[in-house]
Formats: C-alpha cells, structure tokens, sequence
C-alpha cells in the first residue's frame, strides 16, 4: 500500500489557503440579508454549481451532472471490477445559512481527491466527489439530489410545489434539466459514501476533540399542519365566540412541545415556520399553517412520538373549535453509519495524528439517503459556539483542512490498492 497521507504536506501545497478561498468564494453566492439563501434550481445555485464544476475541472476530475443538477466529478479507477469511493455533501443552504454547512464536505471531497491524484496517481476503484442538489428542504422537500440517486426521488417529490405553485419538475426543467419518473435510475455502483461535515452543535468544541466520527444519524419526521378557523372582527368578537386560528396553533405547538419533553431523552421538536391569514393586525386568523419537525436516533421511539404528537393536536384543536389538516412531508428512518466505514475513519484520524471521538449526528445529512446504496461514514469537525443553521456558522480554516486530511487517508485507504 503507499505511504499514508502527509498532513504537513498537504498544507505545504497550498491546500488549507484553497479550502478557505473556496469556501469564501462560495460564501458570495446567493447572499441575503442575513446570511446565505441559495436555493435548488435558482440562478445563484446554478452559479455555484458551476464553480465547484470549474474547480474540480482544474484538479483533474471529469465532471458530468445528473437528470437533479448532482455535479458528479470523477477519477477513472484501474479497476473496472471494483465499484466507487464516493464523497461530498450538499451546495445548497438554510434560509440565512452559513458558509460551511454542506460547503465543507463538496470543496472538502474535491480537495481531497484533488490531493490523492496529483500524489498518488491513479486509483484502483472510481473515486468521485458529488455536490448535491437541494438537501436542506428550503424551497421543496428535502435530499432532492440523494434521493434521486438513491432512486427514491418518487412521482410525489417530483411534483411538490414551492410556495410560488412551481413545481421541482417545472424548476428543474426551466434550467434544462430533464427530470421525470421514468428516468429514476438507482447508482448500483458506488461501495462507500463518507461525507465531510461540520458538527452543527457544540459537542466536539466543548471536548476539545478535532474529529468526530458519526456513529448514527438521526431519523426524521416533518409535517405541515394547517389550523382552519373563522376570520372575524377583532373588536367586536368576544373571546369566547371566536375560532383563532393563530391562537390555537399556540395552543397545539405548545402542547406538542409539552409532549416531546416529557419523553425525555435525545428527541427534540421544533416549529421553524408558521404563516397566519389573512395576516392583518385588526383580523381574526381564519388559517394558520405551521411545520414540526421531529427528531431522535431510535426509530421506535420517534415513531411512537409522531402518532402521539398527531393525536396530541387532533386533541387540542376539538378542544379550541377548530378543524386541522396534518400533511407529512418528510419521513426519513435513522442510520447507523457503516462499522466498516467508521473503522476506516478512526483509523485515518490515527494516521494523520489526530484524536477522534464517536457522535450521533442531530442533523439530517445526504449519507442518510445514501444509506439506501452504498456504506455511509461520515467524518465531523467542530462548530464555533455550536452554532449552524445561522450566519456565525463558523470552523477555522485548520479545523477545516483536518477534515479533510482524515477523508483524504479514509478515501486513500479505501480506493487504492
Ligand atoms: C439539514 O441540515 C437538517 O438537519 O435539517
Ligand atoms: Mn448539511
Ligand atoms: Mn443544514
């Protein structure tokens, strides 16, 4: 086998003032007035999409993109035989995100593999480096493009709507993609997927510990739930004779996050949208539409929640007089991480002289869908303060490249011979 990676010489080439440039570089695409808004299929996600296709291009990566808008670059394996060393993450962003959330693990991948060809020639399997469309769910649902790799983007996701009515198919198709559900096709040939990602909470800062390796990813549900009530007068209605809407959205969500609590342990609840109409000072909220977004690591225990939480507002709302509409929008079951994978990346972190802990990832991650495929592993650096999600996302740019330096060995490991 070759020499394992050399992480003085990664940074004597360059590649720790690299990884900064083109995170900076794509921290400028899609701003708004707080942080970052790139959403899937718009012209500033196309624009960074075609960065990261220029800079792959440049590290000797041949570049293609998927029916999604996936860019997908590759490194030719000597072996046809074997099957793929996949990384990457996801080049969309949170409304009023940060730079790094998803950012981290495409620029990550393609410096990695940039650095494994021009010192280690070519390898025996494939490697590629995927930049995923539309894995946060801020404009349609999420994990779009590893879903649609994983073959299970369905004819329902291809026709959610954003909240113009524009469909993922009409946004897909106006940019020249064609996407439909003929055309799902599952990659049967990929052996491993590692993703390179920040924390997005404080574990990692507060241990003082550079490396996390995932050992599970959390599982999901989210759910629209619209509260119809009456709109009526707001001087002249007595408290008594009304049906708030908004009031009995409090109400419920208030009662939800009662029931969460009580069960105790890793699951957490949060209600990040909510949108009242007709959405006047002086006027009686006749609609009320909010998300809930429900998570924990055991699937018995998050599914037993969810019924309990639908029940729970079912409960609530004959209560408060008014009717409600629960629309599941999102179900995704945990994954434990490959022990395989997670081997590999403990013992890359040892190569390259770095400690490294095992954690449970809160936050929904690409791998997770890629689970469906291939063995998913999934290396973790600290987040100042613990903060993502939010402008002041924020890791230094060693903390960056230590990352990359344990995927770069893993993958190493992994697709040479
Ligand atoms: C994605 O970042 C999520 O965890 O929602
Ligand atoms: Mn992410
Ligand atoms: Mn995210």
């Amino acid at each position: 086998m070759n020499k394992s990676i050399d992480v003085p010489s990664i940074k004597s080439q360059g590649y720790e003032q690299l990884l900064s440039y083109y995170l900076e570089e794509l921290g400028k695409v899609g701003t708004s007035e707080v942080g970052l808004c790139r959403r899937p299929f718009t012209a500033d996600y196309e624009k960074a999409a075609q960065m990261v296709a220029t800079w792959m291009r440049e590290h000797g990566l041949e570049v293609r993109k998927d029916e999604v808008g996936n860019v997908i670059g590759r490194i030719e394996g000597t072996n046809s035989q074997v099957k793929v060393i996949a990384t990457g993450s996801h080049l969309d962003t949170v409304r009023g995100g940060g730079k790094y959330d998803g950012m981290l693990g495409v620029v990550g991948g393609v410096i990695a593999a940039g650095y494994l060809l021009k010192n280690y020639g070519q390898p025996e399997h494939s490697i590629e480096v995927i930049a995923f469309t539309g894995e946060e769910g801020s404009r349609f649902g999420g994990f779009l493009g590893s879903k649609w790799m994983a073959g299970a983007l369905g004819e329902k996701d291809i026709n959610s709507k954003d909240e113009k009515g524009i469909s993922v198919k009409e946004a897909a198709t106006a940019l020249g993609y064609n996407l439909s559900e003929e055309l799902i096709a599952v990659r049967k040939d990929i052996e491993a997927f590692l993703e390179l990602h920040i924390e997005q909470g404080p574990v990692l800062e507060a241990a003082g510990c550079p490396i996390g390796i995932v050992s599970a990813i959390t599982g999901m549900r989210q759910a629209e739930v619209i509260v119809h009530g009456r709109t009526d007068h707001a001087g002249t209605t007595p408290l008594n004779m009304r049906q708030d809407a908004l009031l009995s959205a409090v109400k419920i969500i208030k009662a939800l996050d009662a029931c969460v609590r009580q069960s105790g342990g890793d699951t957490v609840f949060t209600v990040g949208q909510i949108d009242a109409n007709p959405g006047s000072v002086n006027v009686v909220a006749e609609r009320c539409a909010f998300t809930i977004d429900l998570r924990d690591p055991d699937p018995s225990k998050l599914s037993g929640l969810y019924e309990k939480c639908l029940e729970e507002a079912r409960t609530q709302a004959a209560q408060a007089g008014v009717k409600i509409d629960w629309q599941e929008i999102l179900t995704v079951e945990p994954v434990p991480c490959s022990v395989r994978l997670r081997e590999t990346l403990a013992a890359a972190a040892k190569t390259v002289g770095l400690d490294c802990q095992p954690i449970v990832s809160g936050a929904g991650h690409d791998a997770l869908m890629m689970a469906e495929i291939a063995a998913v592993g999934m290396v973790f650096v600290p987040s100042a303060g613990g903060r993502s999600h939010c402008s002041e996302e924020y890791t230094p740019a060693d903390q960056c490249l230590a990352g990359v330096c344990v995927l770069a060995e893993a993958v190493r490991q992994l697709a040479y011979n």
